[in-house]
């Protein structure tokens, strides 16, 4: 009995050994039309958020995460992103030669020598979907995640791509990041249709693309967190286009979730837009504002200039 029990253990365990998430792709190939002109001839994901542009953030996440190969599908416009991840000669030598130790280190360390950068070209913006379809070849057979570096999400403790990964590991399945958004915002989202929930994992019925508010099932948002089972590709191979004459994403999410459960988990953090000027302003004032050398200097302007009143919320965000 204990050794059947041991024995059954063992084969979960190793089951959960075997769920690992060691790529992720970053589909970076959009035409970045909101911020037009800034994005006509660099890319939406290389605009900084107070020193670091915002596709770096994104792979340090998934480094977090335990992801060794960052795979970036981009466009000829794209080339920033490329060169953004390679060495740097000549730079790298100024900086040496002028003493700029720390600098050096910054430049050189992008990401850890254990991590692989590889680069597929999406050759037309056929939409999310088709960006990440390019990624086939690369990803393969294996479970991998998504993420979309202009959702930027801050974490307390664990970062929005570890939490999804240790929900990978216990059930194996394909895996949503979402969030609560405002009941009138649902027009803006793909909006899960939760059949039950335990903690902040819910199983689910369907994704509705941007449901009106009065016929959202919920307002749990799907944003730019995935894990995703390579069974997808399938249904993104033989997808028609959808909404924009794209081929979507979330469309070929609905055809697997007709032949295997999909998870929506509801992480611990805090999102920004960045794909909207709003968003991105947001953000660059809450980082900045927790920026250890810009933070006193930026408050006491901010201060300055909006009056006391905004001081105590200032306060908070600085802490
Ligand atoms: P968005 O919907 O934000 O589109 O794409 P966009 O083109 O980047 O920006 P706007 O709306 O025109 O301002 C979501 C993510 O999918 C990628 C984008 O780079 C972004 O990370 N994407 C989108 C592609 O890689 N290829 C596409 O064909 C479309």
């Amino acid at each position: 009995m204990t050794v059947a029990r041991q024995s059954h253990n063992t084969t979960q365990g190793q089951k959960v050994m075997e769920r690992k998430v060691t790529k992720a792709v970053f589909p970076v190939a959009g035409l970045g039309t909101r911020f037009l002109p800034a994005t006509k001839a660099n890319p939406k994901e290389m605009l900084p958020i107070v020193d670091k542009p915002l596709i770096q953030y994104a792979a340090e996440e998934a480094v977090k995460a335990g992801i060794n190969e960052l795979i970036f599908v981009t466009s000829s416009s794209k080339r920033a992103i490329e060169d953004h991840f390679d060495k740097n000669y000549e730079l790298e030598t100024e900086l040496a030669q002028r003493g700029k130790s720390k600098l050096l280190s910054i430049v050189q360390n992008v990401v850890p020598e254990h991590v692989t950068c590889v680069y597929v070209r999406q050759p037309e913006a056929l939409g999310l979907g088709h960006a990440v379809l390019c990624a086939r070849p690369v990803v393969g057979d294996d479970p991998f995640a998504v993420i979309l570096a202009d959702d930027l999400i801050e974490c307390a403790d664990e970062c929005c791509l570890s939490q999804m990964v240790a929900v990978y590991r216990e059930h194996g399945c394909s895996i949503l990041g979402v969030e609560e958004v405002p009941r009138n915002e649902t027009d803006r989202y793909g909006i899960v249709d939760p059949v039950s929930s335990s903690g902040r994992t819910s199983f689910i019925r369907n994704i509705v693309e941007k449901p009106a508010p009065e016929d959202a099932r919920s307002n749990l948002a799907v944003v730019g967190r995935y894990i995703l089972n390579p069974r997808i590709f399938a249904h993104l191979q033989t997808i028609p286009r959808g909404a924009g004459g794209e081929i979507q994403l979330t469309d070929a999410i609905e055809e697997l979730l007709k032949e295997e459960q999909v998870l929506a988990y509801r992480f611990e953090g805090k999102r920004y837009d960045c794909g909207s000027k709003l968003g991105y302003l947001q953000a660059t004032v809450e980082y900045a504002l927790r920026h250890p050398e810009l933070r006193d200097a930026f408050r006491d302007y901010l201060v300055a200039e909006l009056g006391m009143e905004a001081d105590k919320g200032l306060l908070r965000l600085s802490k």
